[in-house]
């Protein structure tokens, strides 16, 4: 009883308060580890504070993302840590379970096992399109690679699209550009055919889009930050209208959408429940850090948490312009410093 004691009087209790890392331009910065994130983590255990990952990033299921982030931190990663850019999107699969839907985005069938693990049971990727008929794309640098193309994964090539899901970063933006437009101005869906120019001038997109994340950039190892997702998604918008003179209806989840930060919440909730006082249940205290001003900082001040800002990412202390858009709570030089004004603050 007492060595249990000792244990617990060595241990402070759960802190009340949480703290949500943003992962690109916070802890790492493509495979280079910031140099302050083993310092910041460190600080979380010794003052027991319950964190999570609220990534942009994914492609991958998040059992791998958690094995990946355990080898480059160095420390035990869960998958029930992690909010990735599509995991809100699994909610979608009651939808199209049943759907031939085109997964957009990552290397290889990645993305494919990620649809699949959430249950859509009818998935094709552009590369397995490109695979199947080589002329889709005659500009791709990725040469038509030869896929192990299954015969399902056949037949879902030549069935026709009834959604596109853009998991992850396109990484040969000419052939998904293509393949995406091709379902979007398609005849039904049917890959391959497109609508004769009066209807694809008068009605809506063939098919609904759903993107996993806005970021126009991100911040890699690269001295200055990289086109995301949301910049794929501005080109693809602006060749539909360019051909169609409709404006592209579509769906992004991510942050700074407040599905991503409820789901981010029921996450918190499952690791660090809310205690109860006098009956009355604990309001949540949360801190977000971040490194973009329009994800990172807009998501976590429109769901009512506290954010960080720091330096090593997207934003740069000259681009101050983009802070005072979104104000954040407040704005250090990197991720210790901002651990050590939280606890400090709720000291
Ligand atoms: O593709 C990842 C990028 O868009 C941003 O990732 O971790 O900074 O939200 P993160
Ligand atoms: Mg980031």
């Amino acid at each position: 009883q007492l060595h249990s004691a000792t244990v617990n009087a060595s241990r402070p209790a759960q802190a009340h308060y949480n703290v949500v890392f943003d992962i690109d331009g916070v802890l790492i910065k493509g495979k280079q580890l910031i140099p302050q994130t083993q310092r910041a983590l460190q600080l979380l255990k010794e003052n027991n504070v319950p964190y999570i990952f609220l990534t942009n990033g994914g492609g991958v299921r998040e059992s791998e993302k958690a094995d990946q982030l355990t080898k480059k931190l160095g420390i035990p990663v869960s998958p029930d840590q992690l909010v990735l850019s599509h995991t809100p999107m699994r909610s979608l699969s009651k939808k199209y379970r049943d759907a031939n839907v085109l997964v957009v985005g990552g290397k290889g069938s990645d993305c494919r096992r990620v649809a699949e693990d959430y249950g859509f049971r009818k998935v094709v990727t552009p590369e397995e399109v490109h695979a199947a008929y080589p002329s889709v794309c005659p500009i791709s640098f990725c040469e038509a690679r030869p896929v192990p193309l299954t015969d399902s994964h056949l037949q879902n090539v030549n069935k026709p699209v009834e959604a596109v899901m853009v998991f992850h970063d396109s990484v040969d933006w000419g052939r998904d550009l293509q393949v995406c437009l091709d379902a979007l101005v398609s005849q039904g869906g049917k890959l391959g055919t497109i609508k004769d120019s009066n209807e694809l001038h008068s009605t809506k997109q063939s098919v609904p889009i759903y993107f996993s994340n806005p970021d126009v950039v991100w911040s890699n190892e690269y001295p200055v930050p990289r086109f995301g997702q949301g910049t794929f998604k501005m080109c693809l918008e602006k060749v539909y209208q360019h051909l169609t003179l409709q404006e592209l209806e579509s769906t992004t989840f991510g942050k700074p959408m407040k599905p991503t930060y409820q789901y981010a919440e029921a996450i918190l909730d499952n690791i660090a429940p809310l205690q109860k006082d006098a009956g009355q249940v604990q309001k949540r205290t949360v801190y977000a850090i971040g490194d973009n001003p329009y994800a990172d900082i807009a998501g976590a001040n429109g769901y009512g948490w506290n954010s960080v800002l720091v330096k090593t990412g997207v934003f740069r202390p000259q681009g101050e312009e983009n802070h005072h858009l979104h104000p954040a709570t407040a704005v250090v030089d990197h991720v210790e410093d901002a651990v050590r004004w939280i606890i400090a603050k709720e000291q």
